[in-house]
Order: structure tokens, then sequence, then C-alpha cells
């Protein structure tokens, strides 16, 4: 059977990649989880003095990229694909609220993107992957053939973030998440270059009031009606 692209954009905090990782493991495909890459590009920008609540070193993170080294390792025992950086295992320091804080900055640095968007089309070259992010059906695959527009309240897409990162042993208040998550919507959907934006051809999926096992059936029965036109 023909192998496919899936791209799935939308708001931060939809539960894209919850989504995003199941539909992989029941295709067989590689999952990859695009925000985590903007995440580790901004821990190490944090590290290295390029960007902070009130500075931003552009031109210093740019001269730097090349020595940035990102891959994705995949972990059994979780069953999902584990970020590195430079042969460090960052999958847990790029999920903390003083990351989520910065990265909408430093995802919008053209070279940044360029970046992120070469390697990104580079592991789509054979298909059979999903992608998950904000701008894969506009720009990194606009050529997918099923792409998928997630998005929620502000307010219920908050209050799974603050349970994720109690869960976590954060210690963060709803309505911090909260401004967050309002915050980094009106960032990433008015940036100038690749804002997040629904592709003419995707589907809009809501998922407001709808528990995982239902997403889950819908979005696989969507890729199942792809792929068996193929
Ligand atoms: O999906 P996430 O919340 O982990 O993404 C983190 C940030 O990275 C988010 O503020 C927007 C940005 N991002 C982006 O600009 N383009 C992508 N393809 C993925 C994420």
């Amino acid at each position: 059977m023909e192998k496919i692209t899936i791209a799935i954009d939308g708001y931060s905090s939809t539960g894209k990649s919850t989504i995003a990782k199941q539909l992989a493991k029941a295709l067989n495909y590689i999952y990859v989880d695009t925000g985590a890459m903007y995440r580790a590009v901004t821990l190490y920008a944090m590290r290295n003095g390029f960007i902070s609540e009130n500075s931003k070193d552009v031109p210093g993170l740019i001269s730097s990229l090349d020595k940035i080294n990102l891959h994705f390792v995949f972990n059994e025992t979780l069953g999902f694909s584990e970020m590195y950086m430079n042969n460090e295992n960052v999958e847990r320091e790029i999920r903390a609220m003083d990351v989520s804080r910065l990265v909408s900055k430093v995802a919008t640095i053209d070279a940044v993107r360029k970046k992120l968007v070469s390697i990104q089309q580079k592991m789509g070259e054979e298909k059979g992957i999903v992608m998950d992010g904000r701008d894969i059906g506009t720009v990194v695959f606009p050529e997918a053939e099923l792409k998928i527009f997630m998005t929620a309240s502000p307010e219920k897409r908050a209050t799974r973030r603050y349970k994720e990162l109690l869960d976590k042993g954060e210690n963060v208040k709803y309505a911090e998440v909260l401004k967050n998550v309002e915050n980094r919507d009106y960032i990433d959907s008015h940036r100038e270059i690749s804002p997040l934006k629904k592709a003419d051809d995707a589907i809009v999926f809501d998922n407001s009031d709808m528990g995982l096992e239902d997403q889950f059936s819908r979005i696989l029965h969507f890729a199942n009606r792809v792929i068996n036109k193929q």
C-alpha cells in the first residue's frame, strides 16, 4: 500500500502530539514533533545567553545555528521518540515553562525556521510520516495527502496543559498557563513568517468536547480513507 504524508497543525495544547503519536503507531509511520525542535533551539539559545525574558541576541543565535545538532531517538519503553540536542536527551527540559515562555520568540526567526523546515523535509522524503506543528500543511509539506487543523477553546487547552505540568511536578498556576496559551496563540498566528494558519485543503478538527478515543478513531478513519484511495 502507498504511504502518505500526514500533516497535523493547530494551536498549542490541542493534543496534536498525542493523536499524531497514536496515529503513527497504528499506521506504522514515523512521528515527528516539530514543536520539540523549536523548543530545543530555544533551550540552546537560553543556555548560551542568546535569549531571556528581556533580551534577544538574534545575530548571535543565527551565527551559532550550525552548532546545533538535532535528532530524535525512539524510546522503546515510552513508545515514542525523544528529542536530542547535541547528543543530549533534552526531552524533559524542553517542556518546562521557561522554555514555553520563550519559544514563540525563537520561532519567529527566519533563519531558525529555514534550518528546521529543511531538516523536516528531509525526514519526510520517503513519506510514511505523521508530522505535527504549525506550518506543516502550509510550508513543510504543502502536498501532504492528509492535513488536519486541530483547535479547541483556550480554556480547555489551558486546563489540559495545567494538568500535564502538575503531573510532571511543575509548580504553576492555572492563570499563568492560560496566559501562556493565549500569548502563544497570538504570537504564533500574527508572526510575519509562516504564521499558524489553516491550509485551504485542511480538515478543521475541534476537539473541545471530544475524548481521546473518539478523536483517534475519527482521525484514523480520515487517514484510512485517503490511504485506500491511493
Ligand atoms: O507544539 P509546541 O507547543 O511544542 O510548539 C512550541 C512552539 O514552537 C510554539 O509556540 C510554536 C512553535 N512552532 C512553530 O512555530 N512551528 C512549528 N512547526 C512547530 C512549533
